[in-house]
Formats: C-alpha cells, sequence, structure tokens
C-alpha cells in the first residue's frame, strides 16, 4: 500500500539513484532492530514455516537475492521486512568502484531490469568489518549467506586467490558462503563454469571456510551436459548445493542496453535450470531458485521444479520490501 504511493517517486529518479535512496532508508531501519522487530511482527507478519537444511534453521523459504545489499548495510532491515535468509555481496578481496553509471536500467514493460554492476562494493575486510560488528550486537535470527567474487583487475588464472581469501575473511561472519562465478559483468568470470575450475575453486574455498557450507551460483545460459558435469564436479568437491540462476547475458541483442537481464524473463529459464540440477544432484544438496519471482505462484513453480528455497531482487523494485512476506504467507496457504 505504501509501496504503491512510493513507487512513482522512486521510478522519477534513475534506477540507481532510486536503489541507494532505498537502500539508505534500509539502512536507517537496521540501526533500529527493537523497530526492525516490530515491522517484522506487525506489518510484514511473514508466515514462519521453519525449514531445517545443513544444519541451519530457515524461518521460512522465501530470501533476499545477492546484489541487493552488497555491502551489509541492513541485515536487521531484512529481517524487519519479514525475509527468510539472506544472501549479501558478492564481495571481492579488495573494494572496487565496478563499472561506469548509468549501469542499472528498469525495462518496465517485462517487469525486468539490466545490470552491468561489476561487482561494486566496499572490500572484504570493509565488509567484515560491518559484520563482525552485527554478530557481537546480535545479528538477526536467520541464515545469511555471504557470496564471495573476483576483483575485475585479478587475471583469471589468478582467480582462486581472490575468491580464497575474500572466503577466508567472510566465512567466520557468515552461515553459508557462495560462490559466483557466473556474473556476466566481470570479463572472464564465467569461463570458470567448468568441472575442473568449479571443482578447484570449492575445494580451495572448503579449505579456509571453516565448514560452513559452500553454494555454487550459475549462470542462466549454462545448461544440458556441461551444466550436469559441473554440478557433479562441485559435488564431488564437497560443495553442499547450488543457487540458480545468476542473471541472462543481453550480449547480442540491440533491443536491451549491455548487461544481466533479471526479472520476469527468467521464469521459465530459471525453473529449466533449476530441474536438471536437482536431478543431477540429487536430494542431498540444497538447491537455491532464483529468477523472476514475484509472487506465491512463481515461487511455488520453483519450489515443484526441485528448489528447497527461492530468493528474489528484481520484484521488490516493483512490488515492494514486504513481497517476500506475503510470498510466504501465499505459500503456506
Ligand atoms: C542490480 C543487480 C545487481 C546484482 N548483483 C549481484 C551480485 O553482486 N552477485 C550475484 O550473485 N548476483 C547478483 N545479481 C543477480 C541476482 O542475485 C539474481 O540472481 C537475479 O537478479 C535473478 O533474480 P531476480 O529475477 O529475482 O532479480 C544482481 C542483480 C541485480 C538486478
Amino acid at each position: 500500500m505504501l509501496y504503491k504511493a512510493l513507487r512513482p517517486l522512486l521510478f522519477s529518479l534513475e534506477a540507481e539513484t532510486a536503489h541507494h535512496v532505498a537502500l539508505r532508508a534500509a539502512r536507517c531501519l537496521s540501526a533500529l532492530p527493537p523497530v526492525a522487530r516490530w515491522l517484522r511482527r506487525n506489518v510484514a507478519r511473514p508466515a514462519d514455516v521453519p525449514l531445517e537444511r545443513l544444519g541451519l534453521t530457515f524461518p521460512h523459504r522465501v530470501g533476499l537475492a545477492a546484489g541487493l545489499d552488497k555491502n551489509a548495510v541492513a541485515p536487521w532491515a531484512w529481517w524487519g521486512f519479514g525475509f527468510g535468509f539472506l544472501e549479501l555481496g558478492t564481495i571481492t578481496p579488495r573494494p572496487q568502484a565496478g563499472n561506469p553509471r548509468p549501469r542499472m536500467f528498469r525495462i518496465r514493460q517485462q517487469s525486468a531490469l539490466v545490470n552491468r554492476m561489476g561487482f561494486n562494493n566496499d572490500g572484504a575486510e570493509a565488509v567484515a568489518a560491518r559484520l563482525s560488528k552485527l554478530r557481537s550486537r546480535g545479528a538477526p535470527p536467520f541464515p545469511i549467506a555471504i557470496s564471495v567474487g573476483k576483483n575485475a583487475t585479478t587475471p583469471i588464472e589468478q582467480a582462486e586467490d581472490d575468491y580464497r581469501s575474500a572466503a577466508r575473511i567472510l566465512a567466520p561472519l557468515a552461515d553459508l558462503v557462495s560462490v559466483n562465478i557466473s556474473s556476466p559483468n566481470t570479463p572472464g568470470l564465467r569461463s570458470l563454469q567448468t568441472p575442473g575450475q568449479a571443482a578447484r575453486l570449492v575445494e580451495a574455498i572448503r579449505e579456509v571456510c571453516q565448514g560452513r557450507p559452500v553454494l555454487v551460483k550459475f549462470a542462466p545460459e549454462l545448461e544440458g551436459p556441461e551444466l550436469d558435469a559441473v554440478v557433479r564436479a562441485c559435488l564431488d568437491a564437497g560443495a553442499a548445493g547450488f543457487i540458480a540462476t545468476n542473471t541472462l547475458s543481453t550480449r547480442g541483442r540491440d533491443d536491451l542496453p549491455e548487461g544481466g537481464l533479471s526479472g520476469l524473463p527468467l521464469k521459465d529459464i530459471a525453473r529449466e535450470r533449476i530441474a536438471a540440477i536437482r536431478r543431477a544432484a540429487g536430494d542431498a544438496a540444497l538447491v537455491v531458485g532464483c529468477g523472476g519471482v514475484d509472487d506465491a505462484a512463481s515461487a511455488q513453480t520453483l519450489l515443484d521444479a526441485g528448489a528447497d528455497l527461492v530468493q528474489l531482487y528484481t520484484a521488490l523494485v516493483y512490488k515492494g520490501p514486504f513481497l517476500a512476506a506475503a510470498i510466504s504467507r501465499g505459500l503456506r496457504r
């Protein structure tokens, strides 16, 4: 209701400016955990149907996807809005500015976004300091995954060093670590989506992440026997699960800005990839579905395809911050 009134104002701003305004508001809320708790109980009112996986308790199945709170500035706000878990990041070992603006675009007729942010983030040490403060004061009681990536200036042959150093710094402060090898906006990154490279990365990260479960996030373009082979190699290397999918590259399309497409156009492809991953991975792996979730029916579709949990980002821009809570209620019904 409130968001319906606010949306025209936010949409009158350039997309990334609107994002910063919204994130600043979330950051203010996050500084007040009692208010966030009150908001969750009295306004967001998610339907908590706890799910136990990997030794963690998820209050319900609908979480925040990576990229919205890259720097972990508003964890209590996400609790207040009624989310069931978080994925923060993607965070690189060293801070970096990302690509020049404009780099985020609304595609309103498709309820979609295109972004080419390029892992703009404060760097692992700064985010770790923030999370450490959060943990010492009491973090919200839901699982927090932290997504790690490589700096743009690191040659792809040395990518492993970057993932490993980001994971070493951040894993102790996370419940899960996710490995982003699927952003279309860091040149060469997706070349890590081969059985050999992905397995080596999972092994390297597991060595430093103190037993935290490791999830690997895939691009929607990865499919068929290649996807099956990477899934199996990651599991053999000790991965606990997968996130499917990241954004769809718009390269070669002249109807859209260059970058990664998210939102409704990803819905069907995400469902197909989740089903394929579940078939290849078996029952034990945790599968997180992501792409075009914007209501309870679309979330249920991904769960039916084999996901244990779902995440969303783009639909929050179009439908507002209480969407995850509303979807959790719809799922319970
Ligand atoms: C502006 C923007 C930034 C993103 N940044 C990241 C990121 O840093 N790491 C990542 O793994 N995914 C990132 N994503 C991808 C989302 O996590 C998600 O996989 C994708 O948007 C599909 O979900 P959706 O349709 O619900 O948005 C980003 C998406 C958007 C729109």
